[in-house]
């Protein structure tokens, strides 16, 4: 391991230097978590890095969940040297199999048990302007921590038996994951230009861990902002939705917005913000609306695409907003409207053009179904209607359409909630009489043509939808006899006779 005296960071960390060394002098003795370390694949490593006489480290997410006691199955292993000849070392004499080689990267990884092991040779790093591709350079365990994106992700842990489980912490990463805060091991301005999707990292952290993001960075964010632009879709939809599938993703989308990134990249979503007021009268602010939402289905569902439904289900809110003075602010079509917009904005984001998109489409399209029951009289044609469009979606829907009964007015949401369950209630009863969920016709098609000897046409349609219009109403059960008979009898007002 290294001593204190051979650190060499750069100048522009100056501060921050004296103060890690401070604190490496004060903890490197103290703090040594070999204890967490318990599994025989480090010290192994360990010892065949001694054998190579190469100083090795556990490092970066997994040394931070180990200290967040977050489960972790990935293993950064970081080497002074090659990275790719200790994992092949390491991978035969632990029997792991296969090791899987990056040339162009330097790494190599392979699995053992549930474990990923990565190997990498510790780097300096430059990043050129316009561009995330880095000049890479071999380095030091010292240059290696440097380069990292937050100080929490900066942590290492010696796997060389003379220091096994020795914290090298430079940039005092375990005081802010005690503090909870993120904050970059160099000028956040370099950390972050240097690779911009580190800004979108810093908020997905935070929401992530609940961490605050330091002031400075928070600033160097907006300052950088701009930069965003060389980071591709993918990158920014993979952080994008981890920060959705968080347990509060308001936060990070509160945090996207005041680091002026949002707009960036999700514009529809941030022109949902604000309130316009006229003789008096003003509506929600739509993006707080929708966050809300947004943390009301995150509550009760891990489905990525009815939390993304969430996001959008309102989206077209400001394209449809009018002001009338007999009924104040409208947004009329507004589910048909955004629905429409879907399929842009997935394309746009780089986002599953497939079923996922579609069911978010359906659902933004269906959102206002199961509360615009109960304005009239809830009918079980009605019911039976917002069963046979939702189909199997249609529990979804219906935590969807909870999720969206927000207001400051309590009794207003009283209200709203209990028609929810009123409609729940008949949907179940529905349920159990008529089997909707994933209708298919009780007469096929086939069927009318063997019966009336005819090819497929017109009538066929006719009558297909005939038979459902009668289901749906409830003049007839869901069942193919009755099916059958009302089919006859179409038929014959149709002037068809049977053959069969
Ligand atoms: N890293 C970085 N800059 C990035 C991405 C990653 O400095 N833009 C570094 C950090 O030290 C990070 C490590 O590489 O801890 C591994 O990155 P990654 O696997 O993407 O993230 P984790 O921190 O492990 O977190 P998670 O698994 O939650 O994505």
């Amino acid at each position: 391991m290294h001593t204190i005296e051979s650190l060499s960071f750069e100048a522009k960390i100056q501060e921050n230097r004296e103060d890690s060394l401070r604190t490496l002098a004060r903890e490197t003795k103290a703090m040594n978590f070999s204890a967490h370390l318990n599994h025989p694949l480090f010290k192994s490593i360990g010892k065949i890095a001694d054998e190579n006489g190469q100083p090795a480290f556990a490092i970066g997410g997994f040394v931070r969940d180990l200290l967040i006691q977050r489960p972790c199955k990935d293993i950064d292993i970081v080497v002074e040297g090659s990275g790719i000849e200790l994992a092949k070392r390491a991978s035969e004499a632990l029997g792991a199999g296969k090791v899987t080689v990056f040339k162009n990267f330097g790494t190599a990884m392979f699995r053992y048990h549930d474990w990923e092991v990565e190997f990498v040779g510790a780097r300096k790093e430059s990043y050129e302007r316009g561009s995330r591709n880095p000049i890479v350079e071999d380095g030091t365990i010292e240059d290696d921590q440097l380069r990292r994106d937050f100080t929490i992700n900066a942590l290492a842990l010696s796997l060389n038996e003379a220091t096994f489980g020795d914290l090298i912490d430079p940039f005092n990463g375990l005081r802010d994951i005690e503090n909870g805060c993120i904050r970059t091991p160099l000028d956040p301005d370099v950390t972050f230009s240097d690779d911009p999707l580190r800004m979108l990292r810093a908020i997905r952290f935070s929401t992530q861990l609940g961490f605050r993001i330091e002031d400075s960075n928070v600033k160097s964010i907006r300052r950088n902002a701009e930069r965003l632009k060389i980071i591709t879709q993918e990158r920014i939809h993979t952080e994008l939705h981890k920060i959705i599938m968080s347990d509060k993703p308001s936060k990070g989308f509160k945090l996207l917005d005041k680091g002026d990134l949002l707009h960036r990249f999700f514009p529809e979503l941030s022109n949902l913000k604000g309130i316009e007021w006229r003789d008096g009268i003003g509506h929600k602010d739509n993006f707080y609306h929708t966050l809300e939402v947004l943390d009301n289905v995150a509550e009760n569902s891990d489905n990525l695409w009815l939390r993304w439904s969430a996001l959008l289900h309102d989206i077209a809110k400001p394209a449809t907003k009018r002001f009338q003075k007999k009924h104040g602010w409208t947004f009329h079509g507004h589910e048909d409207r955004g629905a429409r917009m879907v399929p842009k904005i997935f394309k746009r984001m780089k986002l599953p053009l497939d079923q996922k998109m579609k069911f978010v489409q359906k659902m933004v399209l269906l959102h206002l179904r199961p509360i615009a029951l109960t304005k009239n009289q809830i009918t079980d044609s009605a019911v039976r209607r917002l069963l046979f469009d939702a189909g199997d979606d249609i529990d979804a829907l219906m935590i969807l359409c909870r999720a969206d009964i927000t207001s400051k007015n309590e009794a207003k949401v009283k209200r709203y909630l209990a028609n929810y369950d009123v409609v729940l209630e008949k949907l179940k009863d529905v349920e159990e009489k008529d089997s909707l969920r994933n209708f298919q016709p009780p007469v096929s098609g086939e069927e009318i043509m063997a019966t009336f000897g005819i090819p497929p046409s017109k009538p066929i349609g006719t009558i297909k939808s005939a038979i459902k219009e009668a289901i749906l109403e409830g003049d007839i059960p869901n069942e193919p006899v009755a099916a059958r008979k009302l089919m006859l009898q179409i038929a014959s007002e149709m002037g068809l006779k049977a053959v069969k």
